[in-house]
């Protein structure tokens, strides 16, 4: 498992790690098995692989694929779980054709595509072994297949969907629908509006999905990567918790993300700005009402009241 190196305590991440069997830092209380070994040199821990697990906030990508690039194995192949997404001029980019295209992985000559994997997936709730549902969304049957194999168990069941685009989507935009359900929070709305907000961000979602990837399933919003997913986001995620404390403390999301997060990061304030850029130039700001209120409260100071006036 690479990890990035930081010193806690006064020692390396990576020996803590190693020693301990536990990230004090970003999983404490849950003991790591003692065959998952912590390298610090990216370079090192792919060497040989056949399979890369690639989880890492989705800023950090672009830069770790140029860094492992040299070492990847020709038969390697991929799956992410990684819920973001990326932006350039044309529009949307996925993590996974970021990953192919900055790997340079020759995927006709492997035919191993890359997989995304995403659900209602809280991680220290899977370290205590509680159940859950995902999603592994594959390009070729045989691929999530053993995709599956790897990850599936009764307590972390995995669902297959022919559908890479649709679980990228849904992963990405439900941290941004999280942000306008930490809004309503703060105004002490109640679940009933809370609801409704999810309900209406559920719509947007597809609506985006199909806007830019004509592919998508609508049944892939349904799967444990979109509904379940939202759901648990919108209730117990890191995003909702800053999106309420923005509103409750005035302070700015950085501030917020480091008094709050302990060094993890916000995923949804980046993609509602995203989102928003490519929407307003592609001249469709109208057809999605929420997620522009949610940016414009993010970061154009308009009222946050304006989160349930708006729809
Ligand atoms: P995080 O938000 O907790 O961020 C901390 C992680 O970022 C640490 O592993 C740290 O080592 C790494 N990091 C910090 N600086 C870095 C740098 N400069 N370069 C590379 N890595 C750096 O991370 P997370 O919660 O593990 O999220 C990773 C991905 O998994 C995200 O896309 C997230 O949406 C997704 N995800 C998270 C959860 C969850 O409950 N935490 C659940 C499902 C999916
Ligand atoms: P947050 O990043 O908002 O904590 O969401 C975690 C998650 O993706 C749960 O499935």
């Amino acid at each position: 498992m690479w990890v990035y190196e930081e010193v806690v305590n006064g020692q390396k991440l990576t020996e803590i790690i190693n020693t301990q069997h536990e990230n004090i830092k970003y999983l404490p209380g849950y003991k790591l098995p003692e065959n998952i070994v912590a390298v610090p040199d990216i370079v090192e821990a792919v060497k040989g692989a056949t399979v890369l697990v690639f989880v890492v906030p989705h800023q950090f990508i672009r830069n770790l694929c140029k860094q492992m690039k040299s070492a990847i194995s020709k038969r390697c192949r991929g799956i992410s779980l990684i819920k973001g997404i990326d932006f350039n001029e044309s529009g949307p980019l996925l993590i996974t054709d970021i990953i192919k295209s900055e790997l340079n992985i020759p995927i006709s000559e492997l035919n191993i595509p890359m997989c995304a994997l995403s659900g209602a997936n809280i991680a220290n709730e899977i370290a205590a072994e509680k159940f859950c549902e995902t999603t592994i969304g594959y390009e070729n049957q045989e691929d999530g297949e053993l995709m599956k194999e790897l990850f599936h168990d009764d307590m972390f069941r995995v669902g297959l969907v022919k559908d890479v685009p649709g679980v990228q989507v849904c992963g990405a935009l439900k941290n941004v629908i999280a942000l306008g359900a930490g809004f309503c929070d703060a105004l002490e709305m109640g679940n009933n509006t809370k609801s409704a907000l999810m309900r209406i961000g559920l719509i947007e979602m597809q609506r985006f999905a199909k806007k830019y990837y004509s592919n998508v399933k609508l049944e892939t919003f349904m799967e444990s990567c979109g509904v379940a997913d939202l759901i648990t986001t919108c209730y117990g995620g890191r995003n909702r918790k800053c999106a309420e404390a923005f509103i409750t403390t005035k302070k700015p999301w950085h501030v917020l993300e480091e008094e709050l997060l302990n060094g993890q990061k916000l995923q949804g304030t980046t993609t509602a700005k995203d989102v928003y850029l490519t929407l307003k130039k592609d001249n469709a700001l109208e057809e999605f009402p929420h997620m522009v209120t949610i940016y414009r409260i993010a970061f154009e100071g308009l009222p946050v009241e304006r989160i349930v006036l708006d729809i």
